[in-house]
């Protein structure tokens, strides 16, 4: 199998030139991927999360191809991973945990800035993706629960900070 070249950026924040270009090529893959193909409302794709996201853009080399995104977030005491989605023709090539360990790599920094020696990454997980996260260390939390009308699973990773 050969894996098409790619990189992954961290998009601007909120406020900087040159984040809504990106945000919405994230966007658009996430609403291609749960809206189109999952089925998901595309009025429930977009949250209040979205502008104080850390966005990440995986997208193919040279052509700059938007194929994959995660965010992440800080919330009252852990880091919040969520919309993750790899488009449909670009699974398989590891985009998926690529962008995991991206998002685990800036949440290591972020922790090490404020000084914390442990931290917690929390993903709300479609039932039938719990054996991926659990690939990178995540276990489940907790019951079942419904988030936007289907099943979800509280994952939760510890990462320890050197
Ligand atoms: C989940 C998703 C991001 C995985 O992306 P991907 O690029 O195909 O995954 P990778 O190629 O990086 O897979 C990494 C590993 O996880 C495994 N894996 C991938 N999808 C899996 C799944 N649904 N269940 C179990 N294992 C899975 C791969 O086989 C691979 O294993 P290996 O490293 O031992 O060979 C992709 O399937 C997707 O976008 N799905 C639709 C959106 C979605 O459900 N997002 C999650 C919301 S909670």
């Amino acid at each position: 199998m050969s894996i098409p070249p790619h990189e992954i950026i961290v998009i601007p924040a909120f406020g900087e030139e040159g984040r809504e270009v990106l945000w919405q090529q994230c966007f658009d893959v996430r609403l291609d991927v749960f809206h189109h193909e999952q089925g998901f409302p595309a009025e429930t794709e977009k949250d209040d999360l979205e502008d104080v996201g850390t966005h990440f853009l995986l997208r193919l080399t040279p052509s700059l191809k938007p194929v994959g995104t995660i965010r992440a977030t800080r919330g009252n005491g852990y880091y919040k991973l969520s919309r993750l989605a790899v488009l449909k023709d670009y699974r398989q090539y590891r985009f998926g945990r690529e962008l995991v360990q991206a998002l685990e790599d800036w949440v290591r920094a972020d922790a090490k800035n404020n000084r914390l020696s442990v931290a917690k990454i929390h993903s709300h997980s479609q039932l039938y993706v719990k054996p991926f996260y659990a690939k990178f260390g995540y276990e489940s939390e907790g019951d079942e629960f419904d988030e936007d009308g289907a099943p979800h699973q509280l994952m939760v990773c510890t990462v320890q900070i050197d």
